[in-house]
C-alpha cells in the first residue's frame, strides 16, 4: 500500500523522530500547539470521565487507532488538570489500566515499542483498525485516532468504525478523532464546492525534510480524505443511525490554522508563507524570531466568502497581536485598535503586556526568546481556539464523540 511505503520512507529519512524542535514530525508546533490544543479540547470531557471512573473504583482503558509511533500514549497521560497550577495530570499515575496502540505499519510500531515499550501498561499491536475485533475484547473508555488518521478511510469505513466503537463501549466512553481540514489555507488551490467529486488529496510526507523535500527526494504519494463540517456531520448521522443513536457529537473544532504541516512546503499552494517554521522558532528557547516575518498576508479566493471571512478575521487578529507585541518590545507606539476586537484578542494583548513588563526585570539569558516569544506562541494558539468555527479551516478538523447508552 502506498501509505505504508510513504511512512517507511519517512522513517528511513531519520526525520520522523521525536523532539526535533524546529523541524520534523515532532516539532515545537506539534508539542506546544497541536498536542496541547487537542488536550485542551478533550479535557472537560476527560475530567468527567475520569471522575466517574474514580467514583466506581475503576481505571481507564485507552485504544489508539492508527497509533503510528505511539505518541498518543504521551498525549493522553500528559493532559493537565484544569483546576490548578500544580501541574497535576487528568490521568494520574496509576489511573491508566491499559493503553493499546494499533497500526498497520510494522516500522512505526517498532519505533513505538522503542519509545514506549518500557511502559508497563502499554502494548502495540499490528492490526487494521477497520477489521478490529472490538467484540472480542473488554470495552475501552477512550478511543483516539489523531493527526489525520481517519483521513486514510473512506466515509463508509469511518461510519462502520464509529458505529462499532459505539456498539461495543459503555455509556460515557469518549472518542477523539480528526481529519485533514478541507479549507486549510495550505491547499487553497484545492478548495471546492463540489464535495462529492473532490474528496481526496494526493499527499506526501514532504514537510519533514529541510526545504520541503519534493525536489531532492522521489517521495511516495498516497490519498487522504479532506473533510469539511457538513461532511463530518453526514458521517456522524450515519454512524449514529447504525449504532442505534448511541453516539453523540460533543465538539467539532479546527486545529492548526496557518501553522499546518504544508505551510512551509507551499506544495499545494505557492503563496503559503513558512509560518510553521516561524512559530516553531517562537517556541524555541534562546532563538529570537523576526516578528515581521510572522505577519500573515492572507490572499482570499473568489467564491468562498464565508471561509475567506474566517481566515481574514483570524489573520487580522494574529497580525494585530504580533504588531502590538513588537511595539511593546521596542517601546514604540502600539497600533490602532481593531474594530470590535474579540475578547480572546483583548486578553492576549493584556497577557503580552504583562509578560513583556515582567521579562524586562528578569535576570535570565534571553528573556525575549525564552519567555516573551513562547508566550506569544501560546496567545496565537489561544486566538485559534476561540475564533475557530469547526468548518475545516485548519490542517486538522477535530471531532469528539461520547457514547450515550
Ligand atoms: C497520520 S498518522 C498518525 C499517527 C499517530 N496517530 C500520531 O498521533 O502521530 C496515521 C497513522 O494511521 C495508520 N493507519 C492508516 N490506516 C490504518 C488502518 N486501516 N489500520 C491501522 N492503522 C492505520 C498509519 O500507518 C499511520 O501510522
Amino acid at each position: 500500500m502506498a501509505e505504508i511505503d510513504a511512512y517507511n520512507e519517512a522513517l528511513r529519512s531519520g526525520h520522523y523522530q521525536k523532539n526535533d524542535g524546529l523541524l520534523g514530525k515532532y516539532d515545537n508546533v506539534r508539542r506546544f500547539w497541536e498536542d496541547e490544543e487537542l488536550g485542551l479540547y478533550l479535557r472537560p470531557y476527560l475530567e468527567q470521565l475520569v471522575a466517574r471512573k474514580e467514583e466506581r473504583g475503576e481505571r481507564l482503558r485507552v485504544l489508539d487507532l492508527g497509533c503510528g509511533s505511539g505518541d498518543g500514549f504521551e498525549f493522553v497521560t500528559s493532559i493537565s488538570n484544569s483546576k490548578s497550577l500544580i501541574s497535576e495530570r487528568v490521568i494520574k499515575p496509576g489511573m491508566l489500566e491499559f493503553y493499546k496502540g494499533v497500526d498497520i505499519n510494522e516500522g512505526l510500531l517498532r519505533q513505538a515499542q522503542d519509545i514506549y515499550g518500557n511502559e508497563q501498561n502499554a502494548v502495540f499491536v499490528l492490526s487494521d483498525f477497520n477489521d478490529y475485533g472490538f467484540s472480542k475484547e473488554q470495552p475501552y473508555d477512550l478511543y483516539l485516532a489523531n493527526y489525520g488518521t481517519l483521513s486514510h478511510n473512506t466515509d463508509e469505513q469511518t461510519v462502520e468504525l464509529l458505529s462499532n466503537i459505539a456498539r461495543h463501549s459503555k455509556d460515557g466512553a469518549l472518542v477523539i478523532v480528526d481529519w485533514l481540514g478541507r479549507f486549510s489555507y495550505e491547499w487553497q488551490t484545492l478548495w471546492t464546492r463540489d464535495f462529492e467529486h473532490n474528496q481526496w488529496i494526493d499527499y506526501a510526507i514532504s514537510y519533514i525534510y529541510p526545504g520541503g523535500g519534493t525536489k531532492q527526494h522521489q517521495l511516495t504519494y498516497f490519498q487522504l480524505r479532506l473533510m469539511g463540517r457538513s461532511e463530518v456531520l453526514q458521517v456522524y448521522r450515519q454512524a449514529r443511525r447504525r449504532a442505534g443513536r448511541s453516539i453523540a457529537l460533543r465538539k467539532l473544532a479546527d486545529r492548526s490554522s496557518f501553522v499546518g504541516r504544508h505551510m512551509d512546503t507551499a506544495q499545494y499552494h505557492p503563496l503559503c508563507q513558512p509560518l510553521r517554521r516561524l512559530v516553531n522558532s517562537l517556541f524555541e528557547p534562546n532563538l529570537c524570531t523576526n516578528l515581521d516575518e510572522v505577519l500573515i498576508l492572507y490572499i482570499p479566493r473568489d467564491g468562498f466568502t464565508e471561509v475567506n471571512t474566517y481566515h481574514q478575521r483570524f489573520a487580522d487578529c494574529w497580525n494585530y497581536l504580533i504588531t502590538y507585541t513588537k511595539a511593546l518590545l521596542e517601546g514604540s507606539k502600539v497600533p490602532e485598535a481593531l474594530a470590535e476586537m474579540p475578547l480572546s484578542l483583548r486578553r492576549s494583548l493584556s497577557a503580552m503586556k504583562d509578560i513583556v513588563k515582567a521579562a524586562a526585570k528578569m535576570k535570565i539569558g534571553n528573556a525575549r526568546a525564552s519567555l516573551v516569544e513562547p508566550q506569544l506562541g501560546y496567545c496565537l494558539r489561544e486566538l485559534e481556539m476561540k475564533l475557530q468555527q469547526g468548518w475545516g479551516c485548519g490542517h486538522g478538523l477535530v471531532a469528539i464523540f461520547e457514547v450515550v447508552k
